[in-house]
């Protein structure tokens, strides 16, 4: 199929086609590649790349790429140097090199690392609706043999342009999901920050942990990533337990430690009433992580499925991870010797269902706990764990 040769209804459709596929597509990476597909079909072309302007080290790079040799290689062209990249995004203007190795824009730079040879391309800028450059697609070596024409220059410019807006709103979206993210887990540092008991291995741990009970237990990836998330937040009800409860280092008598559940109560304050996905789930974990299957948990004595999904998975990664640990009042268990324990406990503290899939991830857990040094915590320290059976070592 070559474009040119396509009747005024077929290129129509094709560009309808293409309007439909990229207005669908709301994740940045997988717009990308949407628009790099379309375009190497509609062009007929063997290679198609797309680079995205990166303001911090001041060069282009190639966000996506489709075609021999380039797909695994991350090509970085400066934006101040001499390249047919470098020019379109600088000019805001399409550059057409019929006969790339006689021409002197061209960058040889990117066939010398991805072993191929350019005959001859089109770089088109990509700008967004201010007219701002916000990177650049380049093509090149059509199937035919033939170089580019003013009609491929006038639909590549058409293509780039409709895809602008949707690369716009998917970074927009990128952005706004990278930033709540960052101040989630910003969020759950602070409650860490007070409790050294919570360290920043334990927060990375017990997310990767839900993530793949989630998975497990059949949810899919949205909600699986959403547990994730949000499981750093799980404590974040500390907060606002007192520095002479929460830093205590010493056994807590049974009235502060009675104070000390009430973090779970605070954290379902602090988190009611969320309008994001994800804090409404953080929102359930803070305050009920603590319940146990069998109702004899905290807050509020829920027993079974009355304990939300969610805070079923993160008590069982919680306990596990916690028990790794080493602690000023107990060495750290191995992982055999937790698992053991989450098995025990299957049907009391813990949904038997979570425990069932646990059984599944467990061999990939164990891999995490292999490479890594247990923790150890500087501060003397209860445990809000002192309902479980901490073992002495020696
Ligand atoms: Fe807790
Ligand atoms: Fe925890």
């Amino acid at each position: 199929m070559q474009i040119s040769k396509l009747t005024a209804e077929e290129k129509l459709n094709l560009l309808v086609d293409f309007g439909m596929k990229v207005s669908n597509e709301i994740k940045l990476d997988a717009l990308l590649d949407v628009v790099a597909t379309q375009i190497t079909k509609i062009l007929n072309v063997g290679r198609c790349i797309i680079f995205l302007k990166d303001s911090e080290t001041k060069e282009l790079w190639s966000k996506i790429a489709q075609g021999k040799g380039v797909e695994q290689t991350e090509i970085r062209v400066p934006l101040n140097g001499k390249s047919e990249i470098a020019l379109a995004a600088n000019t805001g203007e399409i550059v057409n090199i019929t006969n790339a190795y006689e021409d002197p824009r061209f960058y040889m730079g990117v066939d010398m690392v991805t072993d191929y040879r350019t005959k001859n391309l089109v770089a088109a800028p990509l700008k967004n609706n201010t007219g701002k450059v916000m990177g650049v697609f380049q093509v090149s070596n059509k199937n035919d043999g033939t170089p580019f024409d003013k009609k491929d220059e006038g639909i590549l410019m058409l293509l780039s342009a409709m895809a602008a807006g949707a690369i716009e709103i998917a970074r927009l979206y990128e952005d706004i999901h990278v930033s709540q993210l960052e101040t989630i887990y910003r969020l759950a540092v602070t409650a860490e920050y007070r409790d050294q008991q919570d360290t920043r291995s334990h927060l990375k741990n017990i997310s990767i942990i839900s993530y793949l009970l989630a998975l497990a237990l059949g949810l899919d990836q949205k909600d699986a990533e959403l547990i994730k998330n949000a499981s750093p937040l799980h404590d974040i009800g500390k907060v606002a337990l007192a520095d002479n409860i929460l830093l205590k280092p010493a056994k807590l008598t049974d009235t502060e430690y009675e104070t000390m559940k009430s973090h779970t109560m605070y954290g379902g304050r602090i988190l009611e009433g969320a309008h994001s996905k994800v804090l409404q789930a953080a929102h359930k974990i803070s305050l009920c992580h603590h319940e146990k299957w069998d109702g004899t948990g905290y807050p509020n004595r829920l027993k079974g499925e009355q304990i939300p999904l969610e805070a079923r998975i993160v008590s069982v990664a919680d306990v596990f991870d916690a028990l790794c640990m080493d602690r000023v009042y107990k060495a750290a268990w191995t992982p055999d010797e937790a698992f053991r324990h989450i098995l025990e406990q299957s049907g009391k503290a813990f949904d038997p269902n979570v425990v069932e899939a646990f059984k599944i991830i467990f061999p990939s857990v164990r891999k995490i706990y292999r490479t890594k040094r247990p923790v150890t915590s500087t501060m003397a320290h209860h445990t809000l764990y002192n309902a479980v059976p901490l073992k002495e070592k020696n």
